[in-house]
């Protein structure tokens, strides 16, 4: 694989999921834009959203997409949910969109066996109006960024991937 592929799409749709299985099948590695920003930072995301405010998370979020851009090829990367906005989005490798419902999503992060867990380490989710309101602000913008859409609801998780090898020419 020589282009990255990028993963976008909103909080609880299933980015780390169908990203780990992806790596697997594919033998290819996956890394992901909250896992670097909190190792860089020493610092869970929720603490850095608390201790210093969303404007820095989001500046660490384009500090991290300039890494991406100089240094990383052939890699599958999962982003957060509001890493769409960096502003070399596209330059980063192919992107491409896991799309749900935001019913679909909220249901699959309530169900989930750690939802309390899943929950609590999302602070842009833990009022479920906000939440929704943040999902239809940004719905059109992450298809308008999308080269590829992958519909979670109605595909499995071996489907999504292997779409997404076609599509990727992986
Ligand atoms: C965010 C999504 C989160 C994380 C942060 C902000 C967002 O990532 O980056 O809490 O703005 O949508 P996930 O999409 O992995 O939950």
């Amino acid at each position: 694989m020589k282009k990255n592929i990028i993963l976008i799409g909103f909080m609880g749709v299933g980015k780390g999921t169908t990203a780990r299985a992806f790596a697997k099948k594919y033998n290819v590695y996956n890394i992901d834009t909250d896992d670097l920003i909190e190792s860089k930072e020493n610092k869970e995301v929720k603490k850095i959203f608390e201790k210093k405010g969303e404007a820095y998370f989001r500046a660490c979020e384009q500090q991290t997409a300039d890494w991406i851009e100089k240094c990383v090829k052939g890699t599958l990367i999962s982003c957060g949910g509001g890493f769409y906005k960096v502003n070399n989005l596209k330059k980063l490798g192919t992107v491409v969109l896991l799309d749900a419902s935001f019913e679909w999503i909220h249901n699959r992060l309530k169900t989930a066996k750690n939802a309390e867990a899943k929950l609590a380490k999302r602070p842009l989710f833990s009022k479920e109006k906000e939440a929704k309101k943040l999902y239809k602000e940004r719905e059109n913008a992450y298809r308008k960024l999308a080269d590829v859409v992958v519909d979670v609801e109605n595909f499995t998780l071996d489907e999504q991937i292997a779409f997404i090898a076609k599509k990727c020419k992986v």
